[in-house]
């Protein structure tokens, strides 16, 4: 147990306070429990003014030491990692530390073997397999970048992630199961990689038994390779600030952006956050956390934060609802799970299903539940803390995002008092800002604003890759001297936090984030329309849906079957996340005298709200908002 946990609610205070009044020593002490290989000449350096943040610049070390190598002497038979198979009946696959070590490490001689060096990028486009898991650490062991690519995206998504950051490697499987589908990873790739140049090999590790091709000299078997693979690997020394991951996100335009996080500083973040706000107070607890590798919640709640952390973490390869809505409560008494953390959309949908499933399960082992990924409804935060926790487990609402590296705004749990549908109080080191449309900083309680952040803290991205402009105008473009975080907010009389959701063109889709720019370009590429508008509404189950409205070129075609068309084609472009799921066709977009389209007027429509649509006189041809709204219902 680390030294800076803090284990009372006075605790939490004096650690918010001294971290914001001193982070140089705050910072450097938490950050003395690691394992380095040279220690740091500052602590934080640099600031928002010139984005030259830094953390523990001068230090040298190795994040999977840390994860691994540091818990053997102390732990090695103890379970790092326990992994749910698809199939309820099949088999249950679990490391030690020993064992994942030693996993870690002949991946990691493997891919060294194709290559791969130092800084050099890797894409992960797999299924939630444990080889997954290894391949992250196997990248960080040799310094190589990972880029995990979630294995619901399509062959064009693959691809332009894969073009972006020039890739060398790509790591896949031959089919991944979900429920009761396959996905073909490895005939996605094929796909993908017909315009990937910069891919020299493709490592495939057999799940599915699918019949697949291998193209000689570019691809080759995990088994055929891990079976020569030594299991000696020296960690390599990275410097502080040497980057770790990319982890493509969707932003306001077309194209989505790596975030990149670099090593030391992501490190202690994972690690103090992890620990602070689940609270494993004993040896025997059982932290599962059900999000994809593919998001950052899987990277630094799946595998770095509790790995750092030396607990075991669980991982689930199948869907809540196979073979019925009942899985994930069978899996909480299965194991005796004790900390659960999954999403509001998930809990929404089962909420949704046969009560029954819930109700016959015995889930008293859990102690403490989490959510992630977008605001929880107080419908469901009240079912989950009643048919879940059964009233007795504090729920951590945990606000946060890809670019912070991990979580921000939270309970601690069974520490900070809750309250539905609150992410409650920020953790040491950040300092949070509420501001107005003009950047004046909004002072007390119980007011409203744009959520920032005005101090740099250890886990933050420190760029978009090769696009360190954007990165600049994207979060620090918007307000001076403050990250932008994009998201709406309300501070309460207890100065509790809540987020009200995004106030940019993003809309969050079952916890995942989608552009709409993104969407739109994909619908504009069809060959029958002219001009798309999307935008998000409320959604019962994925807390928003995607709503497009397009204008046909040739409004003689049948309709429904373009309609059809638009979703293969949102799907083949992006992937099924994104498929819209109300399109309606229009003969205009209500656009100002500038050509700017007017959102806010078809958020609303799409919300069934069209009787407070606002000033609409400043617009080319208002007579499309009646064509709209009455085409709508
Ligand atoms: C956006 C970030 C954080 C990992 C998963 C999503 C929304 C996230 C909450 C929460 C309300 C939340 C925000 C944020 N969001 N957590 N607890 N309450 N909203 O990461 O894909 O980078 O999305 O998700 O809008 O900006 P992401």
């Amino acid at each position: 147990m680390s030294q800076w946990k803090i284990s009372n609610f006075e605790e939490y205070q004096k650690a918010y306070m001294a971290s914001l009044e001193n982070p140089d020593q705050f910072w450097g002490n938490i950050a003395e429990s690691f394992q380095w290989k040279k220690k740091w000449n500052t602590v934080k350096s640099g600031g928002f003014q010139n984005l030259d943040f830094k953390w523990f610049d001068g230090s040298e070390l190795n994040i999977t030491e840390n994860c691994l190598d540091r818990h053997l002497s102390s732990q090695p038979d103890k379970l790092a990692l326990l992994f749910e198979p698809n199939d309820p009946h099949g088999e249950v696959i679990k490391y030690t530390y020993r064992e994942l070590h030693e996993a870690v490490c002949k991946t990691a001689n493997m891919i060294k073997g194709l290559g791969i060096k130092k800084g050099d990028r890797v894409c992960l486009y797999m299924s939630m397999v444990p080889e997954l898991l290894i391949s992250v650490l196997a990248c960080a062991r040799i310094g190589a970048i990972h880029s995990v690519v979630f294995g619901g995206f399509s062959a064009q998504s693959l691809a332009g992630r894969i073009q972006d950051s020039d890739c060398k490697l790509l790591i896949t499987n031959d089919g991944g199961y979900r429920g009761d589908k396959i996905i073909p990873l490895k005939e996605i790739s094929d796909e993908a990689l017909k315009n990937c140049p910069s891919i020299e090999n493709v490592i495939v590790h057999s799940r599915t038994k699918s019949e697949v091709k291998m193209q000689s000299g570019r691809d080759h078997w995990w088994h055929d390779l891990y079976k020569n693979s030594s299991a000696d690997c020296p960690a390599e020394t990275m410097k502080a600030e040497d980057p770790l991951f990319i982890l493509y996100t969707s932003g306001s335009t077309g194209k989505p952006k790596g975030v990149l996080h670099t090593t030391a500083g992501y490190m202690v973040w994972a690690a103090y956050t992890f620990q602070n706000v689940f609270q494993l107070n004993d040896e025997k607890d059982l932290y599962w956390c059900t999000a994809d590798i593919g998001w950052i919640t899987g990277h630094t709640y799946i595998t770095y934060g509790p790995l750092l952390s030396g607990v075991t973490t669980v991982m689930f390869e199948g869907v809540p609802t196979y073979p019925d809505a009942g899985r994930f409560w069978n899996i909480v008494d299965k194991h005796q799970i004790t900390h659960f953390y999954t999403a509001p959309t998930a809990i929404r949908a089962l909420m949704a299903c046969d009560q029954s499933l819930v109700e016959k399960a015995n889930l008293s082992s859990l102690k403490v539940l989490g959510t992630v990924g977008e605001p929880i409804n107080v419908e469901a935060w009240e079912w989950y803390n009643e048919h879940v926790g059964k009233k007795k487990c504090p729920i951590v609402d945990t606000w946060w995002q890809t670019e912070t590296g991990g979580i921000m705004i939270s309970p601690l749990a069974n520490i900070t008092k809750t309250k539905p549908c609150f992410a409650t109080l920020p953790i040491p080191g950040v300092s949070l800002e509420l501001v107005d449309a003009d950047g004046k900083v909004i002072e007390g309680n119980r007011v409203e604003g744009n959520l920032c952040v005005s101090q740099s803290w250890p886990g933050q991205a420190r760029t978009v890759w090769g696009d360190h402009e954007r990165f600049k105008q994207t979060y620090f473009g918007t307000y001076p001297n403050k990250y932008f975080t994009g998201d709406g907010c309300r501070r309460d009389e207890d100065g509790y936090y809540r987020i009200t959701g995004r106030v940019d063109d993003v809309i969050n889709v079952s916890g995942h984030r989608i552009g709409t720019a993104e969407v739109e370009d994909a619908i504009d590429l069809l060959e029958n329309v002219i001009e798309t508008a999307v935008v998000g509404y409320p959604h019962d189950i994925k807390g928003q849906g995607i709503y497009a409205y397009i204008i046909m070129k040739d409004a003689e075609v049948n309709v429904d079957s373009f309609i059809k068309t638009v979703r293969e084609q949102v799907t083949k472009v992006i992937g099924p996340i994104a498929k819209p799921d109300k399109i309606q066709i229009v003969s205009g977009l209500p656009k100002t005298r500038s050509g700017k389209i007017m959102r806010r007027i078809l958020r609303k429509v799409a919300e069934g709200d069209s009787k407070n649509l606002g000033d609409t006189s400043t617009l080319l041809d208002p007579s499309v908002v009646t064509e709209i709204v009455n085409g709508a219902k």
